[in-house]
């Protein structure tokens, strides 16, 4: 395996387990209730509590609480939702299972989210959604974005599953739109393994999403199997998915919960000290964070600048980024690539016809992204060897 053979020093992140997660993880298999149930419960009502919303669905993934969101608004085949170019390909896919068409929209580069300004000119009478991306713990501008919808009639949900602990304006990401989708993939500052979570406002959502996890099921095993006549199977009346999350999981996401604010606190002081470390290193672009906005720093994600990046040089930029991911990589410090662009990858670009062209800014974050390890156990001496050696290598 390629790990054994050339130790990571510094990995691009690391969960942050202890005993507690331990002891947690023990109690499901102590209690031999294992599937969704009591520990997934607690783990909805902290995520409530947390982002202060009243309704908290947990799932299998993000991707799974998206598929649920999208399906509980009823999206058609012939459908069109609004995406944005630059962003995890499951935001695209899940549009893609109801049958619908995702409609691409081009970022802002120095925010790496939906470019606003270019969403009203794509929708159409078959646009019926928007689901804005909070990239790597950023919030997009949520406000325009909800007049659009609201002017155009159409629905918002928030792929947040970058956005735990990130703010817009005082809100919590996924309190905006009519549901927000979070994950617990080990890249997010909490995990539990994978995992994901809805929130939403609205009590018919919450009720429809937890029936659409769970085979369409009218009642939870659980309350089946603590409640009166737990003999009979439930009804089932819509066309659901097995999309629960464990109660192994739901353990270990309480055990998670107790840490959450000093993960979140930890990495943001993380993410100040390396804006100070990186102050005058001109060829990279550090996170913006615009006034009103809490980031909240799932991933420390730079752009390789060291010119005006266009169509005409990213190439050139590209291999030059490459090389010095290289050369890091060499010295045990991992570094990736922020995300990728949907619209270069085959299934879309063949369905679709899409030209790179068409979305310059996604293309130019797809090539030329730099995320830098980040990790809450992270020291000082292990930032500093980061900065270090991004100065050497580019030199
Ligand atoms: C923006 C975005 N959306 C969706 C997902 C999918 O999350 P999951 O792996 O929990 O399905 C990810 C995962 O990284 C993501 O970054």
């Amino acid at each position: 395996m390629k790990d054994e053979a050339t130790p990571q020093k510094i990995p691009i992140t690391k969960p942050f387990f202890g005993p507690e997660e331990e002891a947690a993880i023990r109690a499901p298999l102590h209690s031999g209730w294992v599937v969704q149930g009591p520990f997934v419960k607690e783990f909805e009502e902290r995520f409530s509590a947390f982002t202060e919303s009243p309704f908290s669905i947990a799932t299998s993934s993000c991707t799974t609480a998206l598929h649920i969101a999208v399906a509980a608004l009823g999206l058609q085949p012939g459908d069109e939702v609004i995406v944005p170019a630059f962003t995890w390909i499951s935001t695209a896919n899940v549009v893609e299972y109801m049958g619908a068409k995702p409609v691409f929209c081009d970022i802002d580069l120095s925010t790496f989210n939906i470019d606003v300004a270019g969403i009203e000119e794509l929708i159409t009478p078959r646009t019926v959604g928007i689901i804005p991306v909070h990239l790597f713990g950023l919030c997009a501008e949520m406000q325009p974005i909800l007049e659009i919808a609201r002017k155009h009639g159409i629905w918002v949900v928030e792929d947040a599953a970058c956005g735990f602990g990130a703010r817009y304006h005082g809100k919590h990401a996924g309190t905006f739109g009519g549901m927000g989708c979070f994950s617990f993939h080990p890249r997010k500052s909490i995990t539990t393994g994978e995992g994901g979570m809805i929130i939403t406002q609205r009590e018919d959502f919450d009720r429809l999403a937890r029936t659409l996890r769970d085979h369409g099921a009218s009642r939870s095993d659980l309350s089946r199997h603590t409640g009166e006549a737990g003999f009979l199977l439930s009804e089932y009346n819509h066309l659901g998915y097995n999309y629960r999350m464990t109660d192994i999981q739901g353990a270990l996401g309480c055990a998670q919960m107790d840490r959450a604010s000093w993960i979140l606190k930890t990495r943001s002081q993380l993410a100040d000290r390396y804006n100070r470390l990186l102050t005058g290193v001109e060829w990279l672009e550090t996170p913006r964070v615009p006034h009103g906005f809490v980031h909240g720093y799932q991933a420390y994600v730079c752009l390789f600048r060291p010119e005006e990046p266009a169509m005409n040089n990213v190439d050139r930029l590209h291999r030059q980024r490459n090389e010095l991911m290289m050369q890091l990589e060499a010295k045990g410090i991992a570094t990736r690539q922020g995300t990728h662009a949907p619209v270069l990858q085959g299934y879309y670009t063949k369905k679709y016809a899409l030209r790179t062209e068409q979305f310059p800014n996604a293309y130019l974050a797809d090539r030329l992204g730099l995320t830098l390890p980040l990790y809450a156990q992270m020291t000082e001496a292990e930032q500093a060897l980061v900065c270090q050696s991004l100065q050497q290598a580019k030199s």
